[in-house]
């Protein structure tokens, strides 16, 4: 199986008031971030992604709830559960991603080394060259 998308343990500071999580640069982030978006409030039933980009490359955490990754590049599948605050996991350029059962209390924080760019997107299959 191809390692598609990286699971990473994020550097936590836990003591007697609770958890304190960081990314950054020379930790565990790998870009510079220039665009930070969340995704909550989503719908039962409700599946979102199902692209890939050109350039783009992500880092999501699941700072709440949980939620089902796929993803597929030319090499392969993977599925992961993000459920943990203190887990990220690295999407690269050209990695198809769906996520799938959202919980209600999700909150899904997606850290990007780009600015919003439609054209960047992949929102067929068939551009992957797995299918
Ligand atoms: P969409 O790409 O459909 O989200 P997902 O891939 O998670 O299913 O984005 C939903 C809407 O938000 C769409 O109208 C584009 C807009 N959007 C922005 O304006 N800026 C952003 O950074 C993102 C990610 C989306």
């Amino acid at each position: 199986m191809s390692n598609l998308g990286q699971l990473i343990e994020i550097p936590t500071h836990r003591d007697e008031r609770g958890s304190l999580s960081v990314a950054e640069i020379g930790g565990v982030l790998p870009f510079v971030v220039r665009r930070a978006y969340w995704i909550h409030g989503t719908k039962p039933g409700v599946s979102r992604g199902f692209h890939a980009h050109r350039k783009l490359n992500q880092f999501c955490v699941c700072v709440s709830g949980s939620a089902r990754f796929l993803l597929e590049d030319a090499k392969g599948r993977q599925e992961v559960v993000l459920d943990r605050p203190d887990r990220g996991l690295f999407v690269g350029t050209g990695v198809w991603h769906e996520m799938h059962d959202l919980t209600q209390d999700c909150v899904l924080l997606v850290l990007a080394d780009g600015e919003y760019d439609e054209s960047d997107y992949l929102r067929n299959r068939k551009d992957m060259g797995s299918a």
